[in-house]
């Protein structure tokens, strides 16, 4: 049944369409995020949003991953669309890191409309099909990156640091003249543009850009000047693990454990099916006291033990090896809605821990504060989008 399987919710509230307001799509394996976001006076103000679970899509269970096929994506997109009573076109739409290559490349110090033009040429060296087969993003290594021929001068650089993250490298070049910068470039084959393409034209919208996830994420959940975080996204097969030093992807790994493996191990182990161990998980969580809420707790606890263990050994690794220390580990994504998180997550983690909060940043109604500060880790990556979408 329809209402078993939406989880939508959204702001009551007539809707008139505005050119000011944006689209965030977050077509994810288990479920879409949708986020539509306007511009208030230089606010990003929250107009609506909403979830679905493709599960049921597939004839799979709430809360386990798919495979769809475009057709059967446009389909719940549509119904996404009416539920959470989106009224515009225009959207973002993220894709994974594992879609696309990511590379840095040097290029001469040339005006911003010069690099425009250079940018695509050098990264032709770097890329195994024809220029004309992948769209390019790319955005400047800040400088103090740069500057690091070993690595160890970050550190210093960190120390003092009070620059900008994403700062253009072209401040720092006012003092010290330099004939090369860095570029952070990643490249998309136009192949998977036009996959989302037709996805997003079949349900009516209008696709704007496609992101890789992350970048999404860190534009919604980390600080400006933020200096070195790692992200955990706790999604339903798999867990991505990311290192960013002032906005840059330095580092990422996927963990072969999501949060649907919970949900089957609970079902496992007490003889229930998905549906109720989903249901159970959701509930209980990590505050499972006595009986089977207990058991409950403990699966999911040993569960997210591995995940976190897998996740330091990558952060250790990164630490010694970089010379860097990691100031903070943030959670987003489904799995890291689940009750008792931040309390679990400090009794086992060395590293400081917090739980994002995307809608931190947007202007949103007060009676929704409560549950968006809960649900907002699964939809970091839409909010991410909508507010690319409104910088525009
Ligand atoms: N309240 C909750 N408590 C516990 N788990 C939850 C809760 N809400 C969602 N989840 C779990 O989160 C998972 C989905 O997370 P998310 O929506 O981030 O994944 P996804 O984006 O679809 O996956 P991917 O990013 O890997 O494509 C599901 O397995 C679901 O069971
Ligand atoms: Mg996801």
């Amino acid at each position: 049944m329809l209402e078993n399987f939406l989880n939508k919710i959204s702001v009551p509230k007539f809707f008139k369409k505005k050119s000011a307001s944006f689209l965030g799509v977050d077509l994810g394996s288990s479920s879409i995020k949708m986020v539509q976001l306007k511009q208030e006076k230089g606010v990003a103000v929250l107009e609506t949003y909403g979830e679905l679970s493709l599960g049921p899509y597939a004839g799979t269970e709430i809360g386990r991953a798919t495979n769809l096929t475009n057709k059967q994506m446009s389909g719940a997109l549509i119904s996404l669309i009416e539920e959470a009573r989106v009224n515009i076109a225009e959207c973002g739409v993220s894709i994974p890191l594992s879609s696309s290559l990511i590379f840095n490349m040097e290029v001469p110090q040339v005006s911003p409309e010069q690099l425009k033009k250079i940018v695509p040429i050098e990264a032709r060296r770097y890329i195994p099909v024809s220029i004309s087969e992948v769209m390019l993003d790319w955005r400047i290594i800040p400088e103090r990156d740069f500057e690091e021929p070993a690595g160890d001068s970050d550190l210093e650089d960190r120390r003092s640091g009070t620059r900008q993250a994403n700062q253009p490298a072209e401040n720092g070049l006012k003092n010290k003249r330099r004939d090369k910068i860095k570029i952070f470039v990643v490249a998309i084959h136009k192949n998977e543009l036009d996959r989302y393409q037709s996805i997003v034209k079949n349900a009516q919208l209008n696709l704007n850009f496609l992101e890789i996830e992350i970048f999404s994420t860190i534009r919604s959940v980390v600080q400006q000047n933020a200096g070195t975080v790692a992200i955990l996204d706790i999604g339903s097969g798999v867990a991505k693990l990311y290192i960013v030093e002032y906005g840059i992807v330095k580092d990422s790994h996927l963990i072969s454990r999501g949060s649907q493996d919970i949900s089957l191990a609970i079902s496992r182990t007490l003889g229930i099916t998905i549906d109720k161990a989903e249901e159970k998980k959701r509930e209980v969580g990590l505050t499972g006291a006595e009986g089977e809420d207990k058991d409950i707790s403990e699966i999911i606890a040993t569960n997210l033990k591995y995940i976190f263990s897998e996740a330091e050994k990558v952060l250790r690794k990164y630490q010694t090896e970089q010379h860097k220390n990691i100031d903070r580990l943030i959670f987003t994504g489904g799995g890291s809605v689940i009750k008792g998180l931040p309390a679990f997550a400090s009794s086992i983690l060395k590293i400081n821990a917090t739980v994002a909060d995307p809608f931190d940043k947007i202007r949103t109604p007060a009676f929704l504060d409560d549950i968006l500060k809960e649900i907002g880790p699964e939809f970091a990556v839409a909010v991410g989008l909508a507010l690319r979408g409104l910088e525009k």
